[in-house]
């Protein structure tokens, strides 16, 4: 067999291509604060490409791209005034940041009507008690996938390898509430072929170049690869290349669907991260409490 690609790109195209449609219907256009902080390459690239997509669909985009040693408390600082700013609809703090400003804090500081992420503790809450407001991007772009392939997921076996805050918790919590058996594996998983190999969709998200091997899968499998691994290599253009978590190369041999990197997830969640704002706008130009 070979697998079917689920296409991230086309994918992600379709969603745009709505959102523009109702964004030029507006009179005031949605607003997204977006702030860096430091000068990880990788948030770098994700930021100029959500500033890229943002610019396309006629969302305004304001950066803020702040020192390394910033302060907490001048963060905290500005995410009161993008809060209290009536011209802001949604707020974006890139992750990771550096290690001297707490992540919690930062993220307990946005106005939950903004939060675009879904990151805040209400918003999270709101997700795993069956209520989503916000659904993090990343997880929402993966169920839009796996429902791309018209597979109905009700009653099958998802695996999930990873159970970041970000990515693998809430799809958990997602794909429970689309009725699946869910299974959790991480980083301590004694056997995880011995999981991986039961599961009808298998989604990735740990971060190790190729962790996954066709011996992992069941045929006939949906997967879903999260990773974005960078790999150092001179002979690319760039200086590096990307590949995912998954060995796509052997992985396509036995899976029904495969999701590529680059090109799956990445531009689907970028999508998703304009639904959300265009949300977010609506939350706060119609004052509803969240
Ligand atoms: N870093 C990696 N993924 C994400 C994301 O979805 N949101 C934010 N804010 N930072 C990230």
């Amino acid at each position: 067999m070979t697998a079917k690609i689920i296409d991230g790109k086309k994918i992600a195209e379709g969603i745009k291509e709505k959102l523009k449609f109702q964004i030029e219907g507006l009179t005031i256009k949605p607003c997204l604060a977006v702030i860096l902080v430091g000068n990880n390459p990788a948030s770098n690239v994700y930021v100029n490409m959500k500033e890229i997509e943002c610019t396309k669909l006629g969302i305004i985009l304001k950066k803020y791209c702040l020192k390394e040693n910033l302060l907490e408390e001048k963060l905290l600082n500005l995410i009161k005034a993008l809060n209290n700013d009536v011209h802001v609809h949604g707020i974006l703090v890139q992750l990771p940041l550096p290690s001297h400003i707490d992540e919690f804090n930062i993220i307990e500081a946005i106005e939950p009507k903004k939060d675009v992420d879904g990151f805040h503790a209400i918003n999270m809450g709101c997700l795993f008690i069956g209520t989503p407001k916000f659904e993090p991007c990343t997880p929402k772009a993966i169920i839009e996938m796996i429902n791309s392939t018209n597979i109905t997921i009700e009653g099958k076996h998802a695996v999930i390898v990873g159970r970041s805050k970000i990515v693998g918790n809430p799809v958990a919590q997602l794909l429970l509430q689309h009725n699946t058996t869910v299974t959790i594996c991480h980083s301590k998983t004694h056997d995880l072929k011995e999981y991986t190999k039961q599961a009808d969709i298998l989604v990735v998200a740990v971060g190790i170049p190729h962790l996954i091997k066709e011996d992992m899968i069941k045929e006939g499998a949906i997967v879903i690869d999260v990773g974005v691994n960078r790999i150092e290599d001179i002979t690319y253009k760039k200086g590096y290349y990307l590949c995912g978590d998954v060995d796509f190369e052997k992985v396509i041999n036995k899976a029904s669907y495969i999701s590529p990197v680059p090109g799956g997830v990445g531009p689907v969640t970028i999508a998703m991260l304009m639904s959300n704002t265009l949300k977010a706008y609506h939350l706060i130009e119609n004052g509803k409490a969240i």
